[in-house]
């Protein structure tokens, strides 16, 4: 336990000042960080099936303490959603919205259209040629519709279309896309709309707080505006570096968004410690590399260098949240403990990652504390 944080906590009576371990000391913060920054923004996490199925009862208490808002990591993908024969599942993203309900959290549905965790066969036929346009058009109507009206007023928001600009910073070649063009991006936040037009609903993409991917996601949500689109927020989600994007690249993004009309969501944060020497800039979930122990350099702990950095870099970008709180909607963290996170295996399998706010036996880390104090 550091000074600062023993100080902060013993001044704001949030622990007695005889605490003697960080354990106790955790165990009687009183107050999280949905409390904190209640007046600027929600401040979200993502739950995968089993934390939302209550399996973590420690968890479930580090949620309902820290987090006014909720987003769930894969249940609503049409791939966890649905059979190959398209026969639905709805067990995992029942037990999620359940979750919300159960504690009052505002709740997001993630996503509708997404090239990814999506089977081919959605868009081709059993000879491999692309089914026609009407064709699909139907598919995301009937997908749509079922899923939206399933739910409706229960999720607040809605990350419509996810990543549909490509990494060379013109529109991703998908499947959706050779079949209707960006025509399906249009009709996705329609139906939505149609069915449940109280749910805010956002464009949601990763590296688009960076130049280039930010201009080509300007321009697209831009000509979306101008076509009556009702899109009402951009989804940045926020898998980032220790060491960029830089501050400045992502407040210049805050405020385009921002200008655009648009409310800015910081959607799936998280910032990773390990090196990302090679050459791709790309959060594309298909994008692998190779295990070398070299790769994995805080296996058996982070150092306390490394921790510091990540308060750090955390610290700064909620100072500049804090400085755009008018314009920001929300702050969602992709995952609670270092345990879960995605990041242990992207874009390398079975590395040790330390990218959110809790260790892997779901302790807060000195970050933790940091934020809580801001
Ligand atoms: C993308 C998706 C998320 C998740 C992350 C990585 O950003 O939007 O649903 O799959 O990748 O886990």
């Amino acid at each position: 336990m550091t000074l600062n944080r023993r100080r902060f906590l013993i001044n704001s009576g949030l622990v007695a000042a005889t605490c003697p371990t960080a354990g106790r000391l955790w165990a009687e913060v009183r107050t999280g960080l949905k409390e904190t920054f209640k007046d600027r923004f929600l401040i979200g996490t993502a739950l995968n099936a089993d934390v939302a199925a209550g399996k973590y009862p420690d968890l479930t208490e580090i949620i309902k303490r820290n987090f006014s808002s909720i987003s769930p990591e894969n249940a609503l993908k049409w791939e966890s959603l649905r059979t190959a024969e398209g026969e639905w599942k709805w067990a995992d993203a029942d037990q999620f919205v359940a979750f919300g309900q159960a504690h009052e959290i505002h709740s997001v549905g993630h996503c509708l259209a997404w090239h990814s965790q999506i089977p081919d066969a959605v868009f081709k036929n059993a000879n491999g040629k692309y089914i026609k346009p009407a064709q699909l058009r139907k598919k995301m109507t009937e997908h749509i519709t079922t899923l939206v009206s399933r739910y409706k007023g229960k999720l607040a928001d809605w990350d419509v279309v996810n990543e549909a600009v490509g990494d060379d910073n013109v529109m991703r070649k998908s499947h959706y896309y050779k079949i209707l063009g960006e025509d399906f991006i249009d009709m996705a936040f329609n139906l939505a709309h149609e069915v449940d037009p109280s749910a805010h609903l956002l464009y949601n993409d990763y590296n688009i707080e960076k130049d280039g991917k930010r201009e080509a996601a300007l321009a697209l949500l831009g000509r979306l505006k101008k076509r009556g689109v009702p899109v009402q927020g951009v989804g940045i989600q926020g898998h980032i570096a220790m060491d960029g994007p830089s501050i400045a690249d992502i407040e210049k993004s805050i405020e385009a968004y921002a200008k655009l009309g648009l409310r800015v969501h910081f959607t799936e944060l998280d910032i990773d410690v390990l090196s990302r020497e090679w050459d791709s800039p790309t959060a594309d979930i298909a994008t692998r590399f190779d295990y070398t122990p070299e790769r994995d350099p805080y296996k058996n702990g982070m150092t306390k260098e490394r921790n510091d950095q990540l308060s750090a870099r955390y610290e700064a970008l909620f100072k500049l949240f804090t400085k755009h709180q008018d314009k920001i909607d929300r702050v969602t963290f992709w995952g609670i403990s270092d345990d879960m996170t995605w990041l242990n295996d992207f874009p390398i399998k079975g590395r040790t990652n330390h990218p959110l706010l809790f260790d892997r036996t779901h302790q807060p880390k000195d970050v933790y504390f940091r934020l809580l104090q801001m």
